[in-house]
């Protein structure tokens, strides 16, 4: 098989890993990939918002089997326009990924079938929001409907806060139309768990879960990011958890959209707020996790391939789907400055002196005239250990981003730590 899997991150670097190991997979394509990819795979010069162009590359190609990484993509309708081309996409439909790329929606849908998330209200005047802000208590969240690369969600903790927010989301338009529409949500307190589960419309298979890293420095302080590093399990979110998720949220949802002729086949990515034994939901994502897709895929002992192409066909068999026990540890190397203005180009050292069993996926870099691996994007690594334990995965991570370097480079040494003190 033919595979092209679009995008150029850590995640598609990951996706691009697993499927290498396929023994169904014969060539793989990355559109438009990074220095990572093009080590174990074709890199081709494809932006993925080039919807006609990826079209054109998988009939040119004879693409047997497309994976799309990022939500763009996917809330712009690849997946639609593909199989109109007969060509298997992996990822929901455009309307599907309404469940990310609306978070009204996502709401709706939520209410319809009993799924507990936090109590919100849609507002599209600034006066109104406003009006209705202003007799709720803080803290409250304030986000933009649509698509806002993880940055639309503003936890306010004052009637000021809260003013400036809805007046730049909606007035301002800092987040220009994912803004058309603001919900106002209630703060949800615990700890937030990545919940990714394969649907093949009717079927689904929980992948195993993941704590994401949001904030950019150590202790959870700075300003929220892609993503600084990931690790599975969570010790607080067991395998009852995760089948008390699956039947409370994940089915119904994935039922709900089938009920409402919005077939969902794809990875549904449900980011939960555990408190105790409650769970809630914050956000629906159409796609898989990045990092924690880094972390999951080193655990998943069956055929990535194999999965990914029963979930299109409708034909997804979860009791199938093997798990490797012990524990993944992920670190981002992020370039200084990120999420803010950070510089690229800086070449990167020590790629070689990584551990043999440490995986280095590579995210924002490329590849220069010369051969030599340049940083080019905000997060630059992710470095991912496994381990019978947290502590030895934790180690191991560790001791290998000690040995690559380039310049103005910062991580976090904090991931994982809470759970192995
Ligand atoms: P979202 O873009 O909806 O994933 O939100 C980004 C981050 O904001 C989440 O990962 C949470 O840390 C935080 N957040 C979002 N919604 C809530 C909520 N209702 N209560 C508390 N924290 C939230
Ligand atoms: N790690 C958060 C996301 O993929 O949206």
């Amino acid at each position: 098989m033919k595979v092209l899997v679009v995008g150029s991150g850590g995640r598609e670097h990951a996706l691009a890993w697993k499927l290498t190991q396929s023994r169904r997979v014969s060539e793989i394509l990355v559109a438009p990939g990074n220095a990572g990819t093009a080590g174990i795979a074709e890199n081709v010069d494809v932006p993925t918002t080039d919807l006609q162009g990826l079209v054109a590359l998988a009939e040119n190609r004879h693409i047997d089997f497309v994976v799309v990484g990022p939500e763009v993509p996917l809330s712009l309708g690849l997946v639609d326009v593909m199989q109109e081309a007969g060509v298997a996409a992996f990822g929901p439909s455009r309307d599907a990924a309404r469940l990310e790329a609306s978070k009204s929606f996502a709401h709706d849908v939520m209410r319809k079938c009993g799924v507990p998330c936090a109590a919100s209200r849609v507002f599209t005047e600034f006066e109104t929001a406003q009006g209705y802000a202003a007799t709720l208590e803080p803290p409250f969240v304030v986000k933009a409907d649509g698509l806002a690369a993880g940055k639309g969600a503003l936890i306010v903790t004052t009637q000021r806060e809260a003013t400036d927010a809805l007046y730049d989301i909606l007035v301002r338009r800092v987040f220009g139309e994912a803004g058309d529409r603001v919900v106002i949500e209630e703060f949800l307190q615990g700890k937030e768990v990545s919940l990714l589960a394969f649907s093949d419309g009717e079927h689904v298979a929980p992948m195993v879960p993941s704590c994401d890293y949001k904030r950019a420095y150590d202790g959870n302080r700075g300003p929220n990011t892609g993503g600084m590093g990931c690790y599975s399990p969570p010790g607080f979110f067991d395998a009852a958890m995760v089948q008390q998720a699956t039947e409370t949220v994940i089915t119904p949802v994935v039922r709900a959209m089938a009920a409402e002729g919005c077939v969902y086949r794809g990875v549904i990515y449900a980011g939960l707020m555990v408190e105790l034994d409650r769970i809630h939901v914050l956000e629906f994502n159409a796609r898989f996790g990045d990092p924690e897709t880094q972390v999951i895929l080193p655990r998943l002992q069956s055929d990535l391939f194999d999965i990914l192409e029963s979930c299109v066909a409708g034909t997804l068999t979860p009791e199938s789907i093997a798990w490797k026990p012990g524990c993944s540890v992920g670190v981002v190397m992020a370039s200084g400055g990120y999420p803010g203005h950070y510089e690229r180009g800086k070449v990167i050292s020590g790629l070689d002196r990584a551990d043999s069993d440490v995986v280095v996926f590579h995210a924002g870099t490329r590849l220069d005239a010369t051969g030599r691996i340049l940083t080019d994007g905000g997060r630059v690594l992710n470095i991912v250990a496994t381990g019978e334990t947290m502590a030895e995965a934790r180690d191991r991570v560790y001791s290998s981003v000690a040995r690559i370097s380039f310049a103005d480079m910062m991580y976090r040494t904090d991931i994982a730590r809470r759970e192995v003190s």
